[in-house]
Order: structure tokens, then sequence, then C-alpha cells
């Protein structure tokens, strides 16, 4: 695919974990993780709060049409269980670069699920989409974000400081890393 291409919505496979565009059927699941705790603290992208909200995101999520983001919900391949949600952001054509953010189900987390998802997405769009550099940053303390991007190859790049305002309302600084082509 060219880097001007339009985005067209794809499936991905990986273990026994089917990523596809969020569908509206699933929005329950979705609010369910949008109002965890630790995704209304480390995500502050994602602003679900009621049905309504997360159906808009559902809705949003599936509207790959303007090539800027391509989201994904994460579901198993056997009884397609709603596992989580990854999506690859900023998609900037220009200097052929993109972010990637996500958020797992708790009752699916410490599986792999995430770190598994990062790698298929991640390797996806530099294949696919041509890109060369895939950004994930995250709040220092958030420990386990930190173990999946180094568990899906993203090195360490340094730290940003006092770079986002988290979930408590306060500046956190960031860990920056990336993976390259
Ligand atoms: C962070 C998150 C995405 C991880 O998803 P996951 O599917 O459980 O991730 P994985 O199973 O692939 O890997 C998790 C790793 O973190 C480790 N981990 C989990 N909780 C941890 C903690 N409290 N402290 C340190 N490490 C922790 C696990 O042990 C595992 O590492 P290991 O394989 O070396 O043992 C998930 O916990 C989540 O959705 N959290 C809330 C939202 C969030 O933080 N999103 C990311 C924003 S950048």
């Amino acid at each position: 695919m060219s880097l001007e291409a339009p985005l067209r919505p794809v499936v991905l496979t990986v273990g026994d974990l089917l990523l596809r565009p969020p569908r509206v059927e699933e929005s329950a699941a979705v609010l369910e993780l949008g109002i965890d705790p630790d995704v209304r603290m480390w995500n502050p992208r994602c602003q679900i709060t009621d049905e309504a909200s997360a159906i808009k995101d559902c809705l949003a999520g599936a509207d790959w049409s303007d090539g800027s983001q391509a989201t994904f919900s994460i579901v198993h391949k056997h009884g397609g269980r709603y596992a989580g949600n990854i999506a690859l952001h900023g998609i900037d054509r220009e200097n052929a670069q993109a972010k990637v953010g996500y958020r797992i189900a708790r009752w699916t987390r410490g599986q792999g699920v995430a770190t598994a998802a990062v790698h298929c997405v991640a390797d996806w769009a530099l294949r696919e989409l041509g890109l060369n550099r895939i950004v994930l940053t995250h709040g220092v303390e958030n420990t386990a974000s930190c173990r999946v991007a180094q568990k899906a190859g993203f090195g360490l790049e340094g730290t940003l400081r006092m770079a986002k305002r988290f979930g408590d309302g306060r500046l956190h600084d960031e860990h920056l890393h990336a993976l390259i082509a």
C-alpha cells in the first residue's frame, strides 16, 4: 500500500486473538472497560463514561476513512469475547510514523494479550502501511505498560518530563518508546 492510500479496515489474527474494527454490538463490554479504574487513570484519550459515549467510540473507531487512525477491538477467536482495544493513531504519512495505544479487559490481563496485539498491529503498520516508526508512550508509574513496550520490542528513547495529565488530574512523566522498521 502506498503512503498516500486511504485506510481500508482490515482483520488481523495473532494466536487465539482476532483484531477487527469495533462494532456497536459490543458497546456494553466497551463501556465496562472504559470505566475500569486503571483505564480511567492511564488512558486519558479514552472518554467513555456511559452507553452513548461507548457507542460513539465504537463508531469513531470503525471509521478509518480519513487515514489518520486504525482502531481494533481485540476479541477471542473462539467465542468472540471482548478482550480490549488497540489503536494506531496520529498516522503521519509524511514522516512515516504513528502512535499506538491500548487497553485490555480486566478478566484477561496478565495473559500476554496486550503484548501480542501491539506486536501484531505494529508489524501490520510497518509492513502494509509502509510506516517506519511506531511510538508508544506511557506514564512512568504504569509499569505493566512499560513491560508491554519492552516485550513488544519498543526501545526506550527517554523520559518526557511532566508530559501528560492523567486520570488523577496531575501531570506525570512519560516514557517514550519506539519501534523502528
Ligand atoms: C497495561 C495493560 C494494557 C497490560 O495488558 P496485558 O494484556 O495484561 O499485558 P501483558 O499480559 O501482555 O503483559 C503485562 C506485563 O506487565 C506485567 N505487569 C502486570 N501488572 C504489573 C504491575 N502492577 N507491575 C509491574 N508489572 C506488571 C506482567 O507481569 C507482564 O509482564 P511479564 O510478562 O514480564 O510478566 C493492562 O493492564 C491495562 O489495560 N491497563 C489499564 C490501561 C492501561 O494502562 N493502558 C495502557 C496505557 S499506555
